[in-house]
């Protein structure tokens, strides 16, 4: 088993370390928020992902999982450290890398005055095409092999994902890379997931270029949801129906308030000004960033259709997608301070992003605990985000607390015909019929 060092302890270098040390190896995890970690070592989760913390204590409880603040302490055992620091986006568009220079920086420093085992560093954070290629020049010195190995976990269903992945993908100049990540992932290449090997610009290429599709996906379900309403078509049929020609799938074809997130935005933004340096323009891209955004000034425009102003508008779910608390580039918060400008008043509740949701929308919201709440004193209800608790919550309770009996579902989530036997009416989104 390996000695694994972990830097970064966001919700990519958590899930990452733990599901290693799931794996049997021996992990420390490091990140520079003193507050974070001691949380950590207490045995509290700081982030909400699906099995997390089960997993977080059976391995710390067995000796496998450890948390520092001390790079130097992560690093006193470790033959690979993985590198999982977030790149947010910088000004012009471009990953800003310099937390994960930083960390680097302290690497090399570790490396100039200990005699360690450190032999691989391995890139998690998704970084442009060349990034590997420069670490690697830093680290020349001192012997140390730079891979790329992309992460492709989905917040909330990122402990499943690191668990089960459909592939994972390293990115090697040097066959001793090469073996060591075959030994790291032995037990997952053992149970059939395939381990695709490249190079490092290839493998840093394709986490944008998976994540793109994906949002390509999106934009284009989003844009035959505009169509199927101007021509009375149903896109959840025609979804359905696309989605069985193989060679299309039958995944990321729903439609809603447009993708949002801490990953698709910022991503295609830095993979278009890699190109655009490049001299390459990536006009598909493009276009799936104007539909995104398009999409959210479309249910703005929806609302503002069949809601009178003054009015009262309950909106379930803040967060970018059920699983999460995560308000990075969510829907609401172009969508909500859109409708306060217009005039209407809002009351809000998310089963788990409220905390976090307040800190981004500010106070002009009633903030309420639960959907009967919410739904009490409104007018009208939009729904932004697919949560369970909206699917189950009965529909006759809804129709009996809103003064006007309607609901705006951008997730079409609500059994429109259930609805209408109750008298309920559901504006969906790509439902012209
Ligand atoms: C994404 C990628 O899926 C993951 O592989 C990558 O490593 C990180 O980025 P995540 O941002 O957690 O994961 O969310 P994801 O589940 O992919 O959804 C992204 C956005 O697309 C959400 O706003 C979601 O609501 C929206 N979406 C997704 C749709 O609108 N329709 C769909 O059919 C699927």
């Amino acid at each position: 088993m390996t000695n694994i060092c972990v830097v970064g302890t966001g919700y990519v270098g958590l899930v990452t370390g733990t599901c290693l040390a799931e794996m049997g190896h021996t992990v420390w995890c490091v990140d520079i928020n003193e507050d974070k970690i001691n949380r950590l070592n207490r045995g509290e989760t700081p982030i909400y992902e699906a099995g997390l913390d089960e997993l977080l204590h059976r391995n710390q409880g067995v000796k496998r999982l450890f948390f520092s603040n001390q790079l130097s302490v992560g690093l006193a055992q470790a033959e690979v450290v993985f590198l999982a620091i977030n790149t947010p986006s910088s000004e012009s568009g471009d990953a800003d890398l310099s937390y994960l220079s930083a960390a680097v920086d302290t690497i090399v420093t570790h490396c100039d005055t200990h005699v360690g085992a450190l032999r691989f560093l391995v890139i998690k954070s998704t970084v442009p095409v060349g990034t590997g290629a420069k670490i690697q020049q830093r680290l020349l010195p001192y012997g140390i092999s730079v891979i790329s190995n992309p992460e492709f976990l989905r917040e909330g269903q990122a402990v499943q994902d690191a668990l089960y992945p459909n592939r994972i993908v390293v990115g090697v100049n040097h066959v001793d890379a090469e073996k060591m990540m075959r030994r790291l992932y032995h037990g997952y290449v053992c149970r059939g997931v395939p381990l695709v090997v490249t190079t490092v610009p290839t493998s840093e290429l394709i986490k944008y270029a998976a994540n793109s599709f994906l949002a390509t996906k999106i934009s284009f379900i989003n844009e035959m949801a505009m169509l199927c309403e101007a021509v009375g078509a149903d896109v959840l049929d025609v979804a359905h129906a696309i989605g069985l020609d193989q060679r299309i799938g039958p995944h990321f074809l729903s439609p809603g308030p447009g993708f949002g997130g801490s990953c698709f935005p910022k991503d295609i933004q830095a993979l278009q000004y890699t190109a655009k340096e490049k001299g390459v323009d990536l006009h598909v891209l493009q276009a799936v960033n104007q539909v995104n955004r398009r999409q959210r000034e479309w249910v703005i425009r929806k609302v503002t259709s069949v809601v009178p102003r003054p009015c009262t508008i309950a909106v379930l779910g803040l967060a970018f997608k059920a699983g999460t608390d995560d308000m990075r580039d969510a829907p609401a918060l172009t969508i909500l301070p859109a409708l306060l400008k217009l005039g209407y008043s809002i009351r809000a509740y998310d089963p788990v992003a409220m905390e976090m949701a307040k800190g981004f929308l500010g106070h002009d919201i009633t903030y309420c605990e639960g959907v009967t709440a919410t739904l009490i004193g409104s007018d009208v209800a939009l729904i932004l985000t697919e949560w369970d608790e909206f699917v189950t919550y009965s529909m006759a309770d809804i129709k009996q607390h809103l003064t006007q009996p309607m609901v705006i579902d951008c997730r079409n989530i609500l059994n429109r015909q259930l609805a209408s036997d109750l008298g309920l009416t559901i504006i969906g989104i790509g439902r012209g019929i």
